[in-house]
């Protein structure tokens, strides 16, 4: 079944030019193996590009600042799902990765002293939780994003990393033990698909947020690694916890950076209210992201949103002046102009809780190694197969992650991936691996289908479906009966998906053709995340449940393991012991 396939060796593919992935290839490219980076898009027009308010890290720059601080808040963001191992690993490697970052050439603002600039953000506290802000978020304007991703492009570029520019990878090569050695990739230019061959494959796809119809995520966030993972037959994790932004842009979803809280903007309702005092009155507007979404969401649940139908808050900002602004949120302006037609120096922004993040993702520990349960082990590695980033579950984030510990978990995770593939890659024999016969019967069997259907439901109805019905039965308030009802809905539309066609076949950059078999892995994800908030019998972090609205320590303190087989799930216990700190027991969560 490989036939007419050609084949190329690498030492490592890594799949996705984000920001984990060129971290994680820039360490094997240094280290002098051959590797190669596909990417749907040319690599700095990836998702990181459009994060914005910072990178955590405890420099104590501009505020008192400890690891430790971090680790707590991190741990009580995550809902106490977090895995405090990995946690504790994350926090204690930020300053590095940073400092490394900055070496590297990244444009940080500056304090006067020359320092790097530093902003508080949304759970981010000093002292274990004290009312506190700590000042954490290492920033470049509201462009940080941009700013790490242009660096560590030019990086890769200097180490010579080799780059599959519009590429989209179609699925896992895995062979009789389970190892993993390649993909199947499709070239978008030439619409051929070719076999890409390595000792280590690095999954580093990104988020999945376009399953929902209002969400701050690319059109690229696909979901393209859980895909390839759910079809190989391993499990996805906690696909259940999805993280929606406080402030999308009303109508259109634009991120608009927690940082402008962090700089002094604040929440208010129809009745100028600065709400946020009644639900979080330490933190207030610099709540977790689940507290505030929540809070938001209640406001205009109630009757207390703005605007001729009363579906958003405003965000006000024009306080801190013009100058702050144009310094510090030079974009959060220009979006704001453009998306909302309101200029913040002077108007308040409209804004909704916006689908941002994916807390859940390819099982992985703190090494990048991706791992599943075999023999009675919950978690043991999969050779061959890393996963890094977003598509990622180290599981740092839990049931909600902290603003600004993506960046973080990106370098730090990336680099800890590429670490363990080097050394993995120089314990292997020279030569590959014998590719298995039947390598790329999966995707050439979805291109053959695409090729050969008519007649079937267009790619963008079913799409447009999907993300209807997720947005309706499982965003921020989750309720029993919608559930239960949006869990028969996707199954439909995935039984849909089967029949789809397209009715152009050509091959030379189709984007009909690759945007089937991006809804292939938008249903993967879509099923995982709807299955698995049905069962979770309690509200903990992002999956808030009217009908159990309260966190079940006793019964629920584990991961959900889904599998695309069946749609069946399983569990495994959350790391509660840390490397080498006390466990932080979980209480009450309040800020
Ligand atoms: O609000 C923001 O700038 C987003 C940051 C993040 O998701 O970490």
């Amino acid at each position: 079944m490989n036939v007419g396939l050609q084949a190329r060796k690498f030492d490592a593919i890594v799949v996705g030019a984000g920001g984990s992935g060129l971290r994680a290839a820039l360490e094997l490219a240094r280290a002098g193996l051959r590797v190669a980076v596909l990417s749907k898009v040319f690599p700095t027009r990836s998702h990181t590009v459009a994060a914005q308010g910072g990178i955590a890290a405890p420099l104590g720059n501009s505020s008192e600042d400890h690891w430790h601080w971090h680790m707590y808040d991190t741990v009580k963001g995550s809902d106490y799902l977090g895995d405090q191992d990995a946690i504790e690993y994350m926090c204690r490697r930020a300053t590095e990765v940073v400092i490394e970052l900055e070496h590297m050439g990244m444009p940080f603002d500056r304090l006067d002293n020359g320092r790097i600039y530093q902003r508080p953000f949304g759970g981010h506290t000093q002292d274990y939780g004290s009312a506190k802000m700590a000042m954490r978020a290492c920033a470049a304007a509201d462009r940080t994003g941009h700013a790490m991703l242009h660096t560590l492009y030019q990086q890769n570029v200097k180490a010579r990393t080799q780059f599959f520019v519009e590429w989209m990878a179609l699925d896992l090569i895995r062979d009789a033990e389970g190892a993993v050695l390649g993909v199947v990739a499709l070239e978008m230019e030439t619409g051929e698909a070719m076999i890409l061959q390595a000792k280590a494959t690095i999954l580093a796809t990104g988020g999945a947020g376009r399953i929902f119809a209002a969400s701050t995520n690319a059109f690229i966030n696909t979901g393209d690694g859980l895909g390839m993972v759910a079809r190989a037959g391993l499990p996805l994790e906690d696909m259940e916890f999805w993280q929606f932004h406080p402030t999308g842009v009303a109508g259109a979803g634009v991120l608009i950076t927690e940082g402008v809280r962090g700089e002094g903007g604040y929440l208010l309702n129809k009745d100028g209210e600065r709400f946020m005092e009644r639900y979080a009155p330490n933190a207030k507007d610099l709540a977790s992201r689940d507290v505030v979404s929540r809070a938001m969401a209640t406001e205009i649940k109630e009757g207390r949103g703005c605007g001729p139908e009363g579906d958003h808050v405003l965000l006000k900002l024009d306080h801190l002046g013009p100058e702050v602004i144009n310094l510090r949120l030079p974009g959060i302006r220009e979006i704001a102009i453009k998306f909302a037609n309101a200029d913040p120096i002077k108007d308040p922004i409209p804004v909704v809780p916006t689908a941002h993040y994916q807390m859940g993702g390819i099982p992985a520990n703190h090494l990048g190694q991706v791992v599943a349960p075999r023999g009675g082990d919950p978690e043991v590695p999969v050779p061959g197969l890393y996963a890094v980033g977003e598509c990622s579950c180290v599981s740092v984030h839990g049931a909600n992650r902290l603003g600004t510990n993506s960046l973080l978990d990106l370098l730090v995770f990336g680099k800890a991936g590429g670490e363990q593939a080097v050394a993995d890659i120089r314990a292997m024999p020279a030569a590959h691996k014998d590719l298995p016969e039947d390598a790329a019967a999966r995707p050439l069997a979805r291109l053959a289908r695409l090729d050969s259907a008519s007649g079937g439901e267009r790619v963008a109805e079913v799409g447009a479906e999907l993300r209807k019905t997720m947005q309706a039965h499982c965003s921020v308030f989750r309720f029993p009966d919608m559930l239960i009802e949006g869990v028969s809905k996707v199954k439909q539309i995935a039984a849909r998906a089967e029949r789809m066609s397209i009715q152009d076949k050509s091959k030379v950059f189709n984007t009909a053709r690759i945007e089937a078999l991006e809804l292939d892995n938008l249903v993967e994800t879509a099923l995982a995340t709807i299955v698995s908030a049905e069962a979770r019998q309690e509200s903990r972090g992002a999956q808030a449940r009217a009908d159990f609205p309260e966190r079940d320590d006793k019964n629920w303190i584990k991961h959900t393991l889904w599998y695309k087989e069946g749609n069946r799930l399983e569990y495994k216990p959350v790391h509660l012991k840390p490397m080498s700190v006390e466990t932080f027991e979980p209480k009450v969560r309040t800020y």
